[in-house]
């Protein structure tokens, strides 16, 4: 089985761009990779440097697909709906491939709605929990910033939440908040990534409030980084710096993880 990875932080700290550079590192170790897009403002397809108009049609927009799977077509009976609907078909209808791995964007119930019992969740829940618990490749999860609503058991299955941290408090809280939360649901490891760093003093003075987690690695600030994203082009491409040093965290995960031989 392939280890399976999601991260998480506040918003534009960089948890779309960390996924996308993994995502391309780990299939060019040569595994398979499947990443997946679980924010509701879609924009993985983008870090990859995937054009709009041929970015995936977010799975939870997909109204009669979910009726189907969920039992709620027309014609229905009552309110009811299938908890667990069937979805192990789907990742492979529905992927793009790039550069040698697959990309499935979810989407996700915003906020609003989030923890809904409404048949999109159990669709979302359903599809979360296939691919961490039963998919063999290595699974990388952009999420939003929350992550009760993948659900118990897909949750568990994670080997690892990755918190994405910027210098500022409030990206510092809701790390920790997040941390606390990954740990009260059981998962195995919790860690943190340090991004757009423009002085070396934030980075201590981050670490010294993340004490519990531990910190993968800091990445600076980088302003090809900005251009490229401007302009669409995949982020891998855009700054060797910054690949090099998440190619240093991905070894020190790995290492956390102390599972080189799960994911050979
Ligand atoms: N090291 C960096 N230096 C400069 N800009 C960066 C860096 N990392 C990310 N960015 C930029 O910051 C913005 C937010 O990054 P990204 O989309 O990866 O964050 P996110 O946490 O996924 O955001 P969201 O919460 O909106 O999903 C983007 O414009 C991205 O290009
Ligand atoms: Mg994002």
């Amino acid at each position: 089985m392939g280890v399976k990875i999601a991260i998480g932080g506040k918003g534009g700290v960089g948890k779309t761009t960390v996924c996308a550079v993994w995502a391309q590192l780990f299939a060019e170790d040569g595994f398979n990779v499947l990443a997946i897009d679980a924010d509701p403002s879609t924009s993985l397809a983008s870090a990859f440097g995937i054009p709009s108009e041929q970015s995936p049609q977010p799975l939870i927009k997909m109204k009669q697909l979910i009726a189907e799977r969920t039992g709620t077509e027309k014609g229905s009976v009552g309110a009811y709906f299938k908890l667990n609907p069937k979805v192990s078909d789907l990742p492979e209808k529905y992927w793009l491939e790039v550069d040698g791995l697959k990309l499935l964007v979810l989407g996700s119930i915003t906020d609003a709605g989030a923890g809904c019992a409404c048949p999109e969740a159990a669709f979302l829940k359903a599809l979360l929990t296939h691919t961490i618990l039963q998919r063999q490749e290595v699974v990388l999860v952009d999420l939003s910033a929350g992550v009760e609503f993948m659900g118990r058991a897909s949750v568990q299955g994670i080997d690892a939440l990755i918190v994405v941290v910027e210098p500022g408090a409030r990206s510092i809280e809701t790390a920790v908040n997040i941390a606390r939360m990954a740990e009260k649901f059981g998962i195995r490891h919790i860690a943190a990534i340090i991004n757009k760093v423009t002085d070396p003093g934030q980075v201590e003075a981050i670490n010294s409030e993340l004490t519990s987690i531990s910190v993968l690695g800091s990445i600076p600030y980088s302003g090809a980084v900005q251009t490229a994203d401007l302009a669409r082009r995949a982020v891998i491409k855009a700054d060797a710096q910054l690949v090099e040093q998440l190619a240093r965290a991905k070894k020190r995960l790995i290492e956390l993880i102390g599972q080189e031989a799960k994911v050979k």
